[in-house]
């Protein structure tokens, strides 16, 4: 891979041990995806910020490679970590005490402590055609065909690895060749609401590839980030959806895939094992303003926990006081936070995402349906 002089020179270690490792990585994902250069990104967003997710190692890393004097060059916000800032929720004291290490070593290196997986609604917004490196599989999808950013779905250590050193390889969705569509998937249903996109996400995501939806209907963004989700717990980290995203998509010649209401139900029952969850969860990907509004708006009877940033709880606080049952959870989320060690067993959620990974990390019972449902379900 041609490198310039200052990249050679970070590679021989002219500028510490924690640039020269880091180059030394990138050099080394480039070469594997056939990059033939660098290009410098404009932000970074690192995963694998809970103590759920990297536990012991991955804490004793971030120590070190923070001790050496690692710092980063570009914005660089965070994932949400495995409990609130503010502790909000009830986390086994050993498990405060390593989270806290955790952000202590992203604090010294210099991220933002955002602990978000919607950046773009905090402080980390692209704008379209620039080069980024996130690694938060939701977001990566949204930065991709919502923003029309462009991103691999980075690892915890690439994207860390891109914020020392301000760079990337050229490769994968850099390249407006990997970013055409692969297939068409014409869905034949009407699409309503949120659990409508994170089913139909769900399904196609098992297909690979960069899907290019045609339907009647005009997503809202949100409904975007939640198809984007549901998308990437397959290996989904692109999407073209007809009259709704950005850039030019060609379809001519392209295999056609039908979906129907069908292949969506059978998405939620295969991620439904309860009926009567003990917590209704909602914000995976994390709730935006809008969607908190919504919650507020079916005023629940029963408890619920909406995870969402730091930025839109303050907003909504700012404005609105609301009920107790409602609880605004910022910094975490219902996969990443160790629900399943503070005795939850089963939880409500309206993500295919959330779903997923509750029932096959935490091993939760899980019952997945839209909002209005879930509020109105028997605890
Ligand atoms: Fe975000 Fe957690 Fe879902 S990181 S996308 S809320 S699993």
């Amino acid at each position: 891979m041609y490198l310039t002089r200052e990249e050679e020179k970070a590679l021989a270690g002219e500028y510490g041990y924690a640039v020269q490792k880091s180059m030394e990585l990138l050099v080394a994902l480039g070469d594997v995806n056939g990059a033939d250069r660098l290009i410098s990104v404009t932000s970074v967003q690192v995963s694998g910020v809970s103590y759920k997710t990297i536990g012991d190692a991955g804490v004793e890393f971030l120590m070190e490679f923070s001790g050496s004097g690692a710092g980063v060059r570009v914005l660089t916000t965070l994932n949400p970590a495995g409990v609130p800032l503010s502790g909000e929720l009830p986390v086994p004291e050993h498990f405060l005490r390593m989270q806290g290490r955790i952000l202590s070593a992203y604090r010294r290196m210099g991220a933002v402590l955002s602990c978000t997986c919607t950046p773009y609604y905090a402080c980390n917004l692209p704008r379209y055609a620039q080069h980024i490196a996130w690694a938060e599989s939701s977001s990566v999808a949204y930065a991709n065909s919502v923003i029309g950013a462009r991103t691999n779905r980075e690892s915890s250590i690439s994207a860390l690895a891109a914020a020392i050193t301000g760079k990337t390889p050229l490769y994968g969705l850099h390249l407006d060749e990997n970013r055409q569509p692969t297939h068409v998937i014409e869905v034949l249903t009407e699409l309503r609401g949120e659990l409508d996109y994170t089913c139909l996400g769900y399904h196609a995501g098992r297909l690979g590839g960069v899907p290019f939806f045609q339907a009647k209907a005009v997503p809202a963004p949100e409904e975007l980030k939640a198809l984007g989700a549901a998308l990437a717990t397959g290996s989904v980290s692109m999407f073209h959806f007809s009259g709704a995203t950005p850039g030019r998509a060609s379809v001519e010649g392209l295999e056609k895939i039908q979906v129907g209401r069908g292949e969506l139900e059978d998405a939620r029952e295969t991620l439904t094992t309860c009926d009567s969850p003990e917590v209704v969860a909602v914000g995976c990907p994390h709730a935006s303003l809008g969607e908190v509004l919504r919650v507020v708006e079916l005023s629940p009877a029963r408890e619920v926990w909406v995870f969402t940033s730091m930025q839109v709880k303050q907003l909504v606080e700012r404005h609105l006081r609301l009920p107790e049952n409602i609880k605004l959870i910022p910094d975490t989320c219902m996969v990443v936070a160790p629900l399943e060690e503070m005795g939850i067993k089963s939880i409500g959620v309206t993500s295919a995402k959330a779903a997923y990974y509750c029932m096959h990390l935490s091993r939760m019972q899980v019952r997945l349906d839209s909002l209005e449902a879930l509020l109105s379900c028997e605890d």
